[in-house]
């Protein structure tokens, strides 16, 4: 049987640790739909840009070794998921194999920015994760410093505000909650705890 759970929100807010808790829980496929933008706009750059038509193309031809690259991590490959993005023609490639993914049999969690307003509005379950920009910038920093030394917790805070601007402003899918999500602020709230209060919701309504 599908059950579908949306978990939409900014970078770094914990969506991602959320959601794959939440699958692991109920034994649920996950998908962090974020990498399919990532593996797109880093492919793009590879084909020679992020202009429509090369972005395009990258996203028509994703394959699982794209998925698979070790450099979809890096704040240039948020930055460049970011740009195509916000592509019409890009989230129309890579909607109907999401649009599976969440119907499967056997449950699916999805975290991303617009998995209950487009992918999946019909999700049994929608959660919207945020903290605050200082909040999600610490915990970017503290997951990238150990590769990056160098790197200021300043930069971390203007790339993740460039981003958010940038998903929340686009006209197609911007990243706001569905009307019908529960809304998650984990500045103050443990990931342990959001993964409990989002346990019990998923109980309440299977
Ligand atoms: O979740 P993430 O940081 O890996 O996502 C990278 C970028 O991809 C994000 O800045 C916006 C885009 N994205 C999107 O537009 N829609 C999604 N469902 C997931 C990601």
């Amino acid at each position: 049987m599908a059950f579908t759970i949306a978990i939409d929100g900014p970078a770094a807010a914990g969506k991602g640790t959320i959601a794959k808790a939440v699958a692991a829980h109920f034994g649920f496929a996950h998908l962090d739909t974020g990498l399919l933008y990532r593996a797109t706009g880093a492919r793009a750059l590879d084909l020679g840009g992020l202009d429509e038509d090369t972005a395009v193309r990258a996203a028509e031809t994703l394959t699982e070794d794209d998925l698979a690259r070790d450099d979809l991590r890096t704040s240039d490959a948020g930055q460049a998921a970011s740009v195509v993005a916000a592509i019409p023609a890009v989230r129309e490639a890579l909607l109907n194999w999401q649009q599976a993914f969440a119907r499967r049999d056997g449950g699916a969690v999805l975290d991303g920015r617009d998995i209950g307003t487009v992918v999946a509005p019909d999700a049994e379950v929608k959660l919207y994760v945020t903290a605050s920009d200082a909040e999600r910038a610490r915990r970017r920093h503290a997951e990238l410093v150990k590769a990056r030394p160098d790197l200021t917790l300043d930069e971390v805070l203007d790339d993740l505000k460039a981003r958010d601007r940038r998903d929340a402003s686009r006209d197609t899918a911007p990243m706001k909650p569905a009307d019908d999500a529960h809304v998650f602020d984990t500045t103050s709230m443990s990931i342990d705890a959001a993964v409990a209060e989002a346990v019990r919701l998923v109980d309440a309504a299977r």
